[in-house]
């Protein structure tokens, strides 16, 4: 195969205007529909309380406004489907691991949406099928590889050269938007100064802001962008993801082995830049405020770069950037004594199983020099997040290189604090003002 250079410093040259149209968390929330003011995890930890599972979806047990994420929820039948929580770790992973009755057929039960999100809304035997055909892709050899020397040290170079001439910075713009869009656009194949156009227009797809016109439009420039791809890939194989699904096979029982067809690499590539491009632009920024705002952790991690790794790791449980997901019962089921009949869908809250007292000493502490044991910040089971070692590195090799070149990195006085902000589905940071020398 022949590498085909991917315009890694692009990540630098693109419209700022853009970034700030995309990337700003209370924003997004709005839009979304779903921004809480308050910090959900005093009402989380008060709930864990009550009771491991309980009856009443996520944001009715902990009094928020109600919204969920699966449109089907509230329009399914014409009326609300029933909802259950589940908020500790033990009931959360047992949750995650039952995806025989605990089914991911939620995340297509928005008519029209049928096929979306790929592998994610598979259940078995298809999503072991799909997801054993390009995860050789993103297991840790290639993520601290291929991934990396490829695309994330040349994408985090550039950026930090470019802060190299500034004395402030707004890092999540400058840096933490930046990396995983790059990161994702240019694997994919996309010149870097398409990688916001793409993923502006894959979330036009989701919106229902500019009417069915405007998503199907966008949906249309979201499969021209791949399907180009496509085609120059089948003639010319490169190291990129989609020259991979191109050569990959899938291998259904009863159906028998197969390459995908062009509509399936089209939605795995939309489900990558949409399941790694926000989360870990949102987690980096948490990773930053969790160093920063104690800036003691900073120089800790700085002096110590074995540090860096249970950081990210810390991070993750703390605050993980995606706090609930959701499945749906497809058969009559019972978690933690609380019985949940079929068609109820069940919230598994991610942020309180990771502040699960039983499992962590103080567990509402950032601590790095905790014991450090598996967190549930990327899910678990067969669906547990495919691109986790992707997030990893990336998150990684611009930390590593921020401290590297700015070691007397420290938050601005004289610009808005950083803060935690979001909704109670999708959280991170509201800014990252820094002065970087
Ligand atoms: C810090 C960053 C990230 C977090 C917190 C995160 C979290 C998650 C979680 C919780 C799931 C499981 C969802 C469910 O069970 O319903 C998931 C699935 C997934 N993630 Fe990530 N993710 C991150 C970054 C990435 C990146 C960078 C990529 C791609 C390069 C990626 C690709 C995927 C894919 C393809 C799935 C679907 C897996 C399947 O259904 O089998 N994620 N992610």
């Amino acid at each position: 195969m022949v590498f085909m250079a991917g315009g890694v410093a692009d990540a630098v040259k693109t419209d700022d205007s853009l970034y700030d149209e995309l990337y700003d968390v209370k924003t997004e929330a709005l839009e979304t529909g779903n921004y809480i003011e308050v910090d959900p995890y005093p009402l989380m930890k008060a709930a864990q309380e009550r009771g491991a599972v309980q009856k009443g979806f996520l944001r009715e047990v902990l009094g928020l406004p109600f919204w969920h994420r699966h449109r089907a929820v509230v329009e399914g039948g014409g009326e609300r489907l029933q909802g259950y929580c589940v908020l500790t770790f033990a009931k959360a992973e047992e949750a995650f691991r039952d995806n025989a009755r605990l089914s991911n057929k939620i995340y297509k039960m928005t008519p029209g949406d049928e096929k979306f999100l790929g592998i994610l809304e598979m259940d078995n035997p298809e999503h072991f099928a799909h997801r054993k055909a390009a995860q050789s892709l993103f297991i840790k050899p290639r993520a601290v590889g291929l991934w990396r020397d490829r695309w994330i040290n040349g994408i985090v170079e550039a950026i930090v050269e470019k802060l190299k001439s500034q004395d402030r910075a707004e890092l999540n713009m400058d840096l933490c938007a930046r990396v995983p869009v790059h990161t994702i656009s240019v694997a994919v194949g996309l010149r870097g100064e398409e990688a916001l156009i793409f993923r502006k227009a894959l979330i036009s797809t989701l919106s229902s802001r500019g009417g069915p016109e405007s998503q199907m439009a966008a949906a249309a420039t979201v499969a021209r962008m791949v399907t180009e791809q496509i085609e120059l890939r089948r003639k010319s194989p490169g190291e990129d993801i989609i020259s991979w699904l191109l050569a990959a096979e899938v291998d259904i029982p009863g159906e028998g082995s197969r390459h995908l067809t062009d509509g399936e690499i089209i939605t795995f590539c939309r489900l990558l830049l949409l399941a790694g491009g926000g989360t870990t632009w949102r987690q980096m920024g948490i990773l930053l405020f969790a160093l920063l705002d104690q800036r003691d952790r900073w120089e800790a991690v700085r002096a110590d770069r074995k540090l860096l790794e249970p950081a990210i790791q810390e991070s993750m449980r703390w605050n993980p950037n995606n706090p609930m997901f959701s499945r749906l019962a497809v058969e009559d089921t019972e978690i933690g004594g609380v019985a949940i009949p079929k068609g109820s869908v069940v919230d598994i809250c991610l942020a309180s199983a990771n502040r699960d007292p039983s499992r962590w000493d103080n567990p509402d502490e950032f601590d790095l020099f905790r014991k450090m044991q598996p967190h549930i910040g990327f899910g678990m089971g067969a669906h547990m997040c495919m691109g986790r070692n992707v997030a990893e590195s990336e998150m990684f090799v611009a930390l590593d290189a921020l401290m590297n070149e700015f070691p007397n990195m420290r938050i601005d006085p004289d610009q808005p604090a950083p803060f935690l902000t979001g909704g109670l589905e999708q959280r991170g940071i509201s800014s990252m003002h820094v002065l970087l020398k």
